[in-house]
């Protein structure tokens, strides 16, 4: 059984519909949702400011840019209005020195909420224009975005942006029912559009991640500053969740003696997500892809959860590039059908806008 129906092609009217039907009673519930200290997962988008200035609709997609998923939820983002451009920088601060030493994880995260702004753009509008890297002088300011020409936004960008409040990390035991290839060509397809290459793995190669996972798990377990890091993230507690979702709680591995190479097998879909290259400006767009991906996978009634570990340790990391036949893998994510489960708490835009 899916959670959700696979992605039809209603046309712009029954789909504007179904849009209203959904948000309405949210719409009314929570008329106060962009007050500070509001859950930010109720933001309220019929209160886009349609008269109101290029900096008041720019500051009103952060709203959006926070809902992104983040290494570890760290949300490692920062938001600036300068005229009529919206900054947006890598927060070093927020950055975990001793899980993602690189920034690598940090400057995907920060390509994620960057996927979300484009997003609710297109739904508002407007076509973004967005300057990536504007200012060699200042490499933590990672993109420039303003708001572009008027468009009418396509079924998909509504469906994508539809999907915001509704994708969420699903660690939790999935459904056994296979990912159709219809759904699964639709994510290589996303992957696709931001420019970089999501590869299913079956048979031998899937068995090797798996190796891989396992033996990236047992070296971060061994790995006191991992840990400290990690458990002292804002994820929720394993608790707050039913013992299914426990088994794969992040960090949770060595606590619970699970090795994690077994729910890398019995996934019904595992697909690892790669770059051309390895350099800042391709992780900030292997962000944008797993946004892309994550987000078009709610549409198919799909959930995922990252398996990361093997991306630590260069020989893991190899052997996962060995297996997919891409040099550089980013990221590796479970792909199947689930129940939902709660959201994820977040600090809103308030928190991430500076200087204003
Ligand atoms: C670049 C990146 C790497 C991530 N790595 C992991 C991971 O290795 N394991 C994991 O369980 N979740 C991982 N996540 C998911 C985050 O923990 C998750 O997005 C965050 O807790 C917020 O929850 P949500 O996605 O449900 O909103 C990652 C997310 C991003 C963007």
């Amino acid at each position: 059984m899916k959670s959700d129906p696979p992605p039809g092609r209603p046309s712009r009217s029954s789909f504007l519909r179904q849009i209203g039907d959904r948000l309405l009673p949210g719409h009314r519930a929570s008329a106060s949702s962009e007050r500070e200290g509001a859950d930010p997962w109720n933001v309220d988008e019929w209160k886009f400011p349609h008269d109101g200035t290029a900096r008041e609709q720019l500051l009103f997609l952060v709203n959006f840019a926070v809902l992104a998923p983040s290494v570890l939820n760290r949300q490692p983002w920062k938001f600036k209005v300068v005229d009529e451009r919206l900054l947006l920088f890598a927060d070093r601060e927020r950055a975990l020195p001793a899980f993602d030493p690189n920034r690598r994880e940090l400057t995907m995260s920060c390509g994620a909420a960057l996927f979300h702004i484009r997003t609710a753009a297109r739904h508002y509008g407007f076509e973004p224009r967005i300057r990536t890297f504007p200012n060699m002088a200042e490499p933590d300011l990672l993109a420039e975005v303003t708001l572009g020409s008027r468009i009418a936004p396509s079924t998909l960008d509504e469906q994508l942006f539809m999907a915001i409040r509704r994708r969420r990390t699903h660690r939790g035991e999935l459904e056994t029912s296979p990912v159709e290839d219809g759904a699964r060509a639709g994510l290589v397809g996303a992957a696709l559009a931001e420019g970089a290459i999501l590869t299913f793995v079956d048979g031998q190669e899937r068995t090797a991640i798996a190796e891989a996972i396992s033996e990236a798990q047992k070296r971060l377990d061994d790995d006191s500053a991992y840990k400290i890091e990690v458990s002292a993230s804002n994820i929720p507690a394993v608790g707050s969740v039913e013992k299914s979702h426990k088994v794969l709680a992040f960090g949770e591995w060595a606590s619970q003696s699970v090795d994690p190479g077994v729910p890398a097998m019995q996934a019904p879909a595992l697909a690892v997500l790669s770059t051309t290259s390895d350099t800042v400006p391709s992780w900030f767009s292997a962000g944008q892809a797993i946004d892309r991906i994550l987000l078009t996978a709610r549409e198919y009634g799909l959930f995922a959860s990252f398996m990361n570990q093997p991306m630590h340790y260069e020989d893991t990391r190899k052997a996962v590039a060995d297996a997919v036949g891409h040099d550089v893998p980013q990221l590796i994510l479970r792909i199947g059908y689930a129940t939902p489960p709660p959201p994820t708490p977040r600090e809103g835009a308030e928190s991430v806008v500076k200087d204003i």
